[in-house]
């Protein structure tokens, strides 16, 4: 595995490799959840492409940017056992220069849920997705479903920007409680842990409902809301898989979001029916 730390050098030897590249880009911290798209990466395509980079601008004023976790020395053994190609580790100032372009999410897709509780971190998402992906320039780019309304935003900015590469969503890994994988678990006591588990309670519930034919939105989200006491709620949301806004259940086309805070930790999870 070769570690770069610059931009043009990855894009220099990137150029020289022959073949499909797959490409995982990560804020470090790495677990089972990232294991796996590296695997479904490795198995897809002839060379592997993984980043850690902790993004500053994805992170609002008085958020967890300085204490988020960074394990470099374990996530290379982690990178390296799995088989990676390359590990892009860049710095903020070879990411970013002063006075810079920078992209806006959508403002209606984009400043609802997480992006109201948020504002601007869509953007700083898409920023530094939109650099990793010209500096990697991949056939296929990696993202886990559990962060539903990045992996949407990130498929709109393709599309809108007419970007030549496939996003590949993967399915959330769970802990064998349902718990779903996320580095900011580690950051949960015992007590928060287990409330934290209230989430996926909810969304199963939610499922089981719909699977006894409660198609309305407003009945499960009642139903979920009580399940997730005594989390903090910062939304329940149904939408279509486009995100836009439904009042009845549509099976194949329906996706329930939580986000919740188990004591100061922010979670997020979601089921796509
Ligand atoms: O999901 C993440 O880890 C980050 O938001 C991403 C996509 C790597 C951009 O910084």
């Amino acid at each position: 595995m070769r570690v770069v730390y610059s931009p043009r050098e990855l894009q220099n030897l990137l150029k020289e490799e022959k073949g499909s590249i797959g490409f995982v880009p990560t804020m470090g911290a790495l677990h089972l959840g990232h294991r796996t798209l590296i695997e479904a990466s490795k198995k897809e395509n002839e060379i592997t492409v993984v980043s850690i980079f902790v993004n500053p601008t994805q992170f609002l004023e008085g958020e967890d940017l300085d204490a988020y976790p960074r394990k470099e020395d374990a996530d290379k053994k982690v990178c390296e056992l799995s088989g990676v190609d390359y590990l892009f580790y860049p710095t903020v100032e070879a990411i970013y220069g002063k006075d810079e372009v920078h992209l806006n999410a959508p403002n209606v897709r984009g400043y609802i849920m997480e992006g109201t509780s948020r504002p601007g971190h869509f953007s700083g998402v898409l920023t530094v997705v939109n650099k990793l992906l010209n500096i990697v320039q991949p056939t296929h780019a990696y993202f886990g479903k559990k962060d539903a309304q990045q992996l949407m935003l990130i498929e709109t900015m393709v599309e809108n920007l007419f970007m030549d590469v496939s996003i590949v969503p993967m399915n959330t890994v769970r802990e064998k409680d349902g718990l779903a994988m996320s580095s900011r678990n580690v950051y949960l006591n015992e007590k928060e842990r287990v409330e934290a588990l209230n989430i996926i309670k909810s969304l199963r519930e939610a499922t089981q409902m719909i699977m006894e034919g409660e198609r309305d939105v407003a009945k499960i989200k009642q139903e979920m809301f009580k399940t997730l006491t005594p989390l903090a709620v910062e939304y329940i949301t149904i939408v279509s898989r486009t995100f836009e806004p439904i009042d009845k259940v549509i099976l194949g086309n329906t996706v329930i979001l939580v986000e919740a805070l188990s004591g100061t930790t922010r979670l997020l999870d979601n089921i796509w029916v």
